[in-house]
């Protein structure tokens, strides 16, 4: 990983850092030895990353306390980082909602559309100008392994993440000759605050273990330049081939309506 922070450095701006796989890859990058901007709601969070990662590295770490549901989010988040050399994007902030879709309020739905599928789009079209134009660069959009099926009771959310992964493939191959990398992240259940907490469902009720996200991050950062998707782990690998090889479309969404209604906590199944 020794090799990043020459290709793409000297900034890297990180959204959802205060948790999870947004904040290991803070974590990483900043071992790497870039300096960060760290973008999420929780100044308090953010700044203690932001301190611990000083002492541990000496890394320069600006706080960026923003929701990105707001409409002007991207603009501002554009704004205040205009002054530094940003090189690399993560875009790894998300929320899911879990359950019967026509139980799920509208609004909350329309959230977390916006913050899966139109912020990444705009962070892309931002920081892909500029890093086009500065002749190198790389953006990192956090998809899911729920994206390559049509997932039952996670509709809306594997729906979003479908789109990540169809527009970050397709962005790579587009932005490649300008010198700009793209690489898709499709982590499969990974242990973090929102994989605990997201309500009307218990993750751990899958029958998958959860990766821890330093693995996820950091089989991320291996392919990152040299592949266009990364599907972390041997588990979530067979799962993607069985998907595409073995079973038909209907009895994957079938297979994976099964599996979900189960993890879904009472009251959230029909
Ligand atoms: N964990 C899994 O099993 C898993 C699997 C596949 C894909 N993913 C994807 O991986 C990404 C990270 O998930 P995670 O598991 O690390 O989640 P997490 O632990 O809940 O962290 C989510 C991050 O997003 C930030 N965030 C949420 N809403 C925001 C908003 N409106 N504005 C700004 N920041 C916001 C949160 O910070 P604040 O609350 O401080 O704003 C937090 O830093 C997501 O895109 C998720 O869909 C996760």
């Amino acid at each position: 990983m020794k090799d990043l922070h020459p290709r793409y450095g000297p900034y890297a701006v990180v959204t959802g850092a205060s948790a999870g796989i947004g904040a290991e890859f803070a974590t990483q990058l900043a071992a790497a030895g870039f300096s960060l901007v760290l973008v999420a709601r929780r100044k308090e969070k953010l700044q203690g990353l932001a301190d611990r990662l000083r002492e541990r590295h000496g890394t320069t770490a600006e706080v960026v306390d923003l929701d990105l549901g707001r409409e002007d989010a991207v603009a501002e988040l554009v704004r205040r980082t205009a002054h530094l050399d940003v090189g690399l994007l993560v875009a790894s902030a998300g929320t899911a909602t879990a359950g019967p879709f026509l139980d799920t309020p509208l609004a909350t739905e329309t959230a977390v559309l916006d913050l899966s599928l139109t912020v990444p789009m705009r962070l892309a079209h931002e920081y892909g100008r500029r890093f086009r134009d500065r002749g190198r660069g790389a953006l990192v959009l956090v998809s899911s392994a729920v994206a390559f099926g049509a997932v039952p009771y996670l509709a809306n959310y594997s729906a979003a993440k479908a789109y990540v992964a169809q527009f970050g493939q397709a962005l790579r191959h587009e932005l490649k000759p300008a010198g700009v990398d793209v690489l898709v992240l499709a982590p499969g259940p990974t242990a973090t605050e929102g994989f605990a907490n997201t309500d009307g469902i218990d993750f751990t009720k899958l029958p998958m273990p959860a990766m821890s996200a330093d693995s996820v991050v950091r089989a991320a950062l291996r392919g990152l330049g040299r592949k266009a998707l990364v599907i972390p782990g041997p588990l979530n690998k067979v799962n993607d081939f069985f998907g595409k090889h073995v079973a038909t479309r209907a009895l994957q969404t079938a297979m994976f309506g099964t599996l979900v209604r189960r993890a879904l906590v009472a009251g959230r199944a029909t």
